[in-house]
């Protein structure tokens, strides 16, 4: 699939922006801080509901505007829809699918499926779990918008089986330790525990089909990975993937070593796991076994990427992770989703940069981002936008000053207008 159009309004730096798509490559160029990577993010936001940079959505809006209007026609199988999205931070979002009345932002995952590699990724590699957690499960909604709903629910649950711990904290300690309870708090008591358990079974549930499912996808993810990183490295060290469950170690031991067990076993080991982890849940007033507290281990031949593998080692792994899921949504779609390689170039040894570029070349729609034009190999030649302070336009802007709102002149096929990008 391919973006033939993007129009922002009021996102990030512009004010507004019109920018034509073909197939191929399309790269922007411009200095730093003019607004290349802000507009391959609302590409990314469209198909993901998410930013790469941000985790709210009030940076995405214009700095002094209300709200922010992305817009996107998408070309698949020759068949054309418009995507729409208004981002109102604080507020619930409106999206629309082609005419369509305004539905939830939820129901637009999977018009728009984008692959987007960003400098943000090496925490992919060096950060903590949750980078880890959050790129599989988006992966997974990538390929399946259902599981977006249930990891929803998951969350939703998990809030509130953690309050229900906290809240119930020191009457089921008091009964836990042998205290003498009081006849209310003895039913404040069962209460509390019949509560518990009910939330027991919807976590239960839900956690060990958002198990599953990583587990199945990792399955298919990983000989990607090995296979991308062995391109981009031209065979230099074997990366591997690693499932750490907070299952109880029976279960996990299995799943470290590449087992996916069904998913009513798996059921089965979290009521195991709450059973024997209840005191120390009580006492610490969390829920401390579920796909949230899971992470993936990243090896590189016999050592973790992390704290060991050097940054050019570990920028390749994560550009691995990124190309496995293109080549995964690839296969599973029977369609390219857009990539989206952001700054990467600059990054890469020569070598590295060269086998990259080999590797994306037929990618349906590729859009990269770059400093310096010379960054991004010959091969990847399409169409260039130079981006200038808000402005996106096909003509490299000659040394003319810009304009007191800042303005650039367009062509007839990209230009914007950012008249109000006065903020600084
Ligand atoms: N909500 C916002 N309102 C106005 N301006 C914003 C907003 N968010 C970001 N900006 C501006 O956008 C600019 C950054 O744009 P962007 O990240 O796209 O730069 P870039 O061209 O990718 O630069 P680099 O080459 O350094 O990656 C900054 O100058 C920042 O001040
Ligand atoms: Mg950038």
């Amino acid at each position: 699939m391919r973006l033939r159009h993007l129009s922002l309004r009021d996102f990030r730096s512009y004010s507004e922006a019109e920018v034509d798509l073909t197939e191929g490559v399309t790269t922007f160029v411009g200095l730093n801080g003019q607004g290349k990577t802000n507009l391959v993010e609302a590409a990314g936001y469209l198909a993901s509901l998410g930013s790469h940079r941000v985790s709210n959505d009030a940076p995405l809006v214009r700095f002094g505007a209300e709200r922010a209007f992305v817009r996107a026609a998408v070309v698949r199988d020759s068949r054309e829809t418009v995507l729409e999205l208004e981002i109102v931070p604080g507020r619930a979002n409106r999206a629309r699918v082609g005419r369509s009345a305004a539905t939830r932002p939820r129901d637009i995952l999977g018009t728009l499926r984008t692959v987007l590699f960003a400098p943000e990724d090496l925490a992919l590699v060096k950060g903590d779990p949750g980078e880890r957690r959050r790129f599989l499960d988006e992966l997974l909604v990538a390929r399946q918008p259902r599981w977006a709903g249930a990891r929803s629910d998951y969350d939703k649950i998990l809030k509130q089986r953690n309050a229900l711990l906290r809240s119930a904290q020191s009457v089921l300690r008091k009964g836990s330790r042998g205290g003498t309870l009081t006849p209310e708090e003895a039913v404040s008591r069962e209460t509390t525990l019949d509560t518990l358990v009910e939330w027991n079974t919807h976590l239960a549930a839900v956690g060990a089909s958002l198990v599953y499912a990583r587990l199945r996808l990792l399955r298919d993810l990983a000989p990607h990975v090995a296979s991308s990183y062995d391109e981009v490295s031209a065979g230099r060290s074997e990366a591997r993937l690693t499932y750490v469950s907070s299952l109880p170690e029976a279960v996990a031991h299995r799943i470290a070593d590449g087992e996916v067990p069904e998913r009513e076993e798996l059921e089965k080991a979290f009521h195991q796991a709450f059973e024997e982890m209840r005191q120390r849940e009580i006492d610490r007033g969390v829920t401390l076994v579920g796909p949230h507290r899971d992470d993936v281990t990243l090896t590189l031949g016999d050592l973790p990427a992390k704290g060991y593998a050097s940054h050019g080692e570990s920028w390749s792994f994560a550009l691995a992770l990124r190309l496995a899921a293109f080549h995964l949504l690839r296969n599973d779609l029977k369609t390219d989703p857009v990539l989206v390689l952001d700054d990467v170039f600059a990054e890469l040894d020569a070598g590295r940069r060269e086998r990259l570029a080999a590797m994306v070349a037929d990618a349906e729609q590729v859009l990269i981002t770059a400093a310096v034009a010379e960054d991004v190999p010959d091969i990847l030649s399409g169409s260039t936008y130079y981006v200038t302070k808000g402005s996106v336009s096909a003509e490299e802007a000659d040394d003319a000053p810009l304009t007191e709102s800042g303005t650039t002149s367009g062509s007839a096929d990209a230009t914007s207008d950012n008249g109000g990008a006065d903020h600084d």
